[in-house]
């Protein structure tokens, strides 16, 4: 069966013919959504023969063009990632729909002099030969180095970490946390200066790729040396076409450079599935039927080509994305998914003031399940810091100077009675240093998280720190022309920087320091970075305090 096929049965008329007399949606869900990426990936079926293992050997052309990554570390365990991939741009990679073992080892040294774990791996058709390996046994709280081999052809090193010992007394941690990174907005230049940073984990909080058109100069990259094939001049739809889109993203040297050398924890937004969209309802007028099939697709895209584990793997158009790890005794991290599960935005989204529609106490940001096990896992917690990477700006945010002011209806101030529920959940089970991580909004910003934000003398409760986006809405502003109105109307707003960059915070058990990182533009490569400001806020009294 060629591409072609798959995509006509994928977005066959049949199909959507009968997902629309399924009715109930969680049927849907499982069986229709399911089916049609079974086909679209061509999985086997049950007693069908398996396509032949294809002889790496004849693998003539470097297949490692996407580079490697890890993620998820835990204490004794790491998720190694790979694609194999000779022509990154073609829907095939340039490889028969065959299966190819792929070696790979791991050791204590870049040389690998000492090897600690190796083993073979097998790169699957069926997931565009992406390798996914969870290496077990590892010792805690170490550095690593990983290689992958495919007959006579050998991939860049990486380096990894495993997290220390569960409840054991963690010195330190920095992490980054990165997000929105518009290939066609500009260079991933702060992506190549991460690489050079000391830190010990990235998190990315969504909008790794984006599902719009990119012509062949690739945006405001305006290409000279190369045209990018028309095949990624439309808007993503097909698992095909998002496959295509991470190996775009992917090629990029400066991505390569910062997965090769840190471990991420990724989590998703919107723009890796479509603009803004709710649970099962898009953006535009399209049927949830219809969406959710594209959803699957999405999904199923973003978990071959990330460094996650088995049970992040979508069923159809879902996926428990959401997770929890942690970093010995000093942090636990409850990574979020403010996407799969949120209600449609209120007033039918952008900026609103609130008003019965956005404040009904039934709407959800997490969903019930999640939000049930966020509380349950900070009851059992007993971490000094409390980090939740996740996607949009948590804070109240006044977008101007009324008394009631205009906020984002996409953002947790268009769900405010399920922020409340989050917040009153962090002061039942004691939470006392709580960090919220956020993306999404293309700036830097710093809040104090306040517990009642219209009350400036009300308690601090935690912390929000906003990483700017690597790439998305080009060059950037020091002070774009609301910060004046932003920060009069948000006391509890700390910091607002719109230029280009990322964010690393370092953890103690007395203290958190973030350091806002800058570049000064992107739609040129070679940008330097520079440190904006930093902030620290104290164990035990929440509150942010410029350094
Ligand atoms: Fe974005």
């Amino acid at each position: 069966m060629t591409i072609t096929q798959y995509r006509s049965q994928w977005q066959g008329p049949e199909l959507r013919a009968a997902a629309r007399h399924l009715g109930r949606r969680r049927f849907l869900t499982l069986t229709a959504a399911a089916a049609a990426l079974a086909f679209a990936v061509d999985l086997p079926a049950a007693g069908a023969a398996a396509a032949a293992t294809l002889d790496a050997a004849r693998i003539d052309v470097f297949p490692f063009t996407l580079g490697v990554a890890s993620g998820d570390p835990l204490p004794d365990s790491v998720v190694l990632w790979t694609r194999l991939a000779p022509a990154p741009y073609q829907p095939d990679g340039g490889l028969p729909a065959q299966p190819v073992d792929v070696d790979w080892e791991m050791a204590q040294d870049e040389s690998f002099a000492v090897p600690v774990a190796q083993g073979t791996a097998t790169a699957h058709p069926e997931f565009h030969h992406t390798v996914h390996v969870e290496v077990q046994g590892l010792d805690a709280g170490r550095v690593y180095y990983y290689r992958f081999r495919a007959g006579a052809w050998l991939s860049p090193t990486g380096r990894t970490r495993t997290a220390p010992a569960a409840g054991a007394a963690a010195p330190a941690l920095t992490f980054a946390a990165v997000s929105c990174q518009a290939y066609t907005d500009g260079y991933f230049t702060a992506h190549r200066h991460l690489s050079e940073d000391d830190v010990d984990l990235v998190f990315h909080l969504g909008d790794y790729i984006y599902e719009y058109a990119v012509d062949a100069a690739g945006g405001a990259r305006k290409y000279t040396d190369r045209a990018l094939p028309a095949l990624f001049d439309h808007e993503t739809g097909t698992l095909e076409d998002y496959r295509l889109r991470y190996a775009l993203y992917r090629t990029d040297a400066d991505l390569q450079a910062a997965h090769a050398m840190h471990p991420f924890v990724v989590t998703w937004d919107d723009h890796e599935t479509e603009n803004n969209y709710a649970g099962s309802i898009p953006e535009n007028a399209v049927p949830p039927d219809q969406f959710l099939i594209r959803r699957a697709a999405a999904y199923r895209a973003y978990w071959e080509n990330q460094p996650l584990r088995m049970p992040q793997l979508p069923v159809g158009p879902d996926a428990q994305l959401y997770r929890r790890l942690f970093w010995g005794r000093l942090a636990q991290f409850d990574v979020l998914d403010t996407r799969q599960y949120r209600s449609d935005q209120a007033y039918g989204d952008g900026k609103h003031i609130p008003g019965p529609e956005s404040e009904d106490p039934a709407r959800t940001m997490t969903g019930a399940a999640q939000e049930a096990w966020l509380l349950d896992g900070w009851k059992a917690s007993t971490a000094r810091w409390n980090v939740v990477p996740q996607q949009v700006c948590f804070a109240q945010r006044k977008m101007d100077l009324n008394t009631v002011a205009e906020v984002s209806m996409d953002a947790w101030d268009g769900y405010p009675a399920s922020r409340r529920r989050v917040l009153d959940g962090a002061k039942a089970a004691g939470v006392e240093n709580l960090m919220v991580l956020s993306g999404d909004v293309h700036v830097a910003y710093a809040f104090d998280i306040k517990d009642d934000f219209d009350d400036p003398a009300s308690r601090t409760l935690g912390t929000e720190i906003v990483a700017t986006s690597i790439a998305s809405g080009q060059n950037g502003t020091e002070r774009p022309s609301n910060w004046a109105t932003y920060t009069t109307a948000n006391p509890h707003l700390k910091f607002y920087d719109g230029r280009r960059g990322y964010v690393t915070v370092s953890l103690t058990d007395a203290r958190a320091r973030a350091d806002f990182k800058t570049v000064p533009y992107v739609t040129t490569p070679g940008a330097p970075l520079s440190t904006a400001a930093s902030f620290v806020t104290e164990a035990g009294a929440p509150g942010l305090r410029r350094v």
